[in-house]
């Protein structure tokens, strides 16, 4: 078995405590990549969620390297949301994505928990979403309603329908034609030819490396998603109880006793088979505030941090795991 460093990897490696030294390729496990552009401070339009990628062009980048790669709608939200037009076959929020087919995906088999038996699934609405980037399958571009066009016609599930992005007339903005590219095959192994890993997948002291967030369809090296939570909790049960419950919605740790899921709080999603870990309840794409508005983001999108308390002292060591691993 050859050894790939993954989320799942180094989550298992630091919920044993083991120090990262030797792995030289995770060298900004727990922080933002120093070569960044990105401030990750304020909104999300300073984050590499802005696929504008704006901020790397003011900021005196070579940002205009991408236009062939992707068309530059111009404004950061349209690649995930659009007021109209949302796709209709998937639970999230104004979703104007192409997405991929659930069976796609190979899930985690071996639940290592006493009562979670039976509790694994496929990827739920609050994973696909980030899978459509960052499976590698679909391109980073492919949306279904481009912005002021008054353009639809793209597959809301499967592969993009390249011609249909082709036609983004540019309105200023820059648009290509034919170079929709995905972020990449898992770990940049594979076809790259039309890919962001093309350039992003070697060490280099101009173009950050992406390797790592690039997942790929099996699912088996990151951490469990899809998998119902315990509803039971006590003896033999190594997990907590989440605060509240609101059934075919959510269920989520209340850590501040406020009442109402803030976004530095982990949830669980129910989409009808009970409340299940996802992506988004350990991420927020937009960036969550490290201490109080105006500070820097918590690296990796994470809505609670693994070192450093909030304002609102959540977090801290192991914080985001140990809000549900009772250890
Ligand atoms: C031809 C090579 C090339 C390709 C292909 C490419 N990039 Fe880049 N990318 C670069 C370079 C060069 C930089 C650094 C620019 C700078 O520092 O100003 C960069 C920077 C970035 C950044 C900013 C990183 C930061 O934190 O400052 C993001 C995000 C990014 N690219 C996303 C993408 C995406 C998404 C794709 C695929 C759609 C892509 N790139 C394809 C060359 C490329
Ligand atoms: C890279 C993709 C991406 C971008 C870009 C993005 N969002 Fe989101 N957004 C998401 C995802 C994914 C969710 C669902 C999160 C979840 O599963 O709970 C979401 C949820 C939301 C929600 C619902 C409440 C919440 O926070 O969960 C709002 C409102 C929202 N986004 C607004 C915006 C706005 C405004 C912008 C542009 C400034 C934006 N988003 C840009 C991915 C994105
Ligand atoms: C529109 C495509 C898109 C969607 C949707 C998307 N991402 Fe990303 N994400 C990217 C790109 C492009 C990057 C920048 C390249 C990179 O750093 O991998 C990125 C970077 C990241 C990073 C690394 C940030 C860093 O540099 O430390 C994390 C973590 C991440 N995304 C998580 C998520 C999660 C979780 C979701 C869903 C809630 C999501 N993404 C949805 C495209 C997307
Ligand atoms: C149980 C919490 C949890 C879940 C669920 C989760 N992640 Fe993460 N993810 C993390 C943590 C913690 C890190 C930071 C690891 C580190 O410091 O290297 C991370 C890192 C990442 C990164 C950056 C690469 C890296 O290793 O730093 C990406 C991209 C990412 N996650 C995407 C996703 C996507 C997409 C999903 C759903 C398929 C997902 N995550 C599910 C906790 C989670
Ligand atoms: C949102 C709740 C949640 C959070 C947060 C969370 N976990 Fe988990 N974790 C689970 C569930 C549920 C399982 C599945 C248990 C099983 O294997 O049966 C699991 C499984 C695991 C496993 C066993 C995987 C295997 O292959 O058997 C490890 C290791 C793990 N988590 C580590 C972590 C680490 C490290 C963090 C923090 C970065 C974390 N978890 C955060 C819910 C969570």
């Amino acid at each position: 078995m050859s050894l790939k460093i993954t989320p799942q990897i180094v989550l298992s490696l630091s919920l044993v405590g083991v120090g990262m030294a030797g792995v030289g390729a995770v060298a900004f496990a727990d922080g933002w990549d120093p070569n960044s552009k990105a401030s990750n401070v304020g909104s999300i339009a300073n984050t590499r969620h802005n696929l504008t990628l704006q901020y790397n062009k003011d900021a005196g980048g070579a940002g205009i390297v991408m236009d062939f790669a992707r068309n530059d709608y111009g404004e950061v939200c349209v690649y995930c949301h659009t007021p109209h037009g949302a796709n209709k076959q998937i639970n999230a929020p104004l979703w104007n994505r192409t997405i991929n087919n659930v069976s796609n995906y190979t899930v985690y088999d071996t639940p290592t928990t006493i009562g979670l038996e039976g509790r694994l699934g496929v990827p739920g609405p609050n994973s696909l979403t980030c899978l459509s980037c960052h499976d590698g399958t679909i391109a980073i571009d492919s949306v279904l309603n481009m912005p002021g066009s008054g353009g639809y016609g793209n597959t809301e599930v499967g592969t993009s329908n390249l011609a249909f992005l082709d036609q983004w007339p540019d309105n200023g903005r820059p648009g290509t034609s034919g170079n929709h590219f995905t972020l990449g095959p898992e770990l940049g192994n594979g076809d790259i030819g039309s890919a962001c890993a093309l350039c992003h997948s070697a060490p280099n002291s101009v173009i950050p490396d992406f390797r790592l967030f690039m997942l790929g369809t099996d699912l088996r090296n990151d951490h469990v998603i899809g998998i119902t939570f315990p509803t039971t909790f006590g003896p033999g049960i190594d997990y907590n109880e989440p605060e509240i419950s609101v059934p075919g919605k959510w269920a989520f740790f209340d850590s501040n006793g406020s009442g109402f899921a803030e976004k530095y709080e982990v949830r669980l999603y129910d989409s009808g088979s009970g409340p299940a870990v996802e992506c988004a309840s350990c991420h927020d794409p937009h960036g969550i505030p490290s201490n109080g508005a105006g500070t820097e983001f918590i690296p990796s999108f994470l809505r609670i941090s693994n070192s450093t308390p909030n304002d609102n002292g959540i977090g801290g060591p192991s914080g985001l795991c140990l809000t549900c691993h009772a250890k």
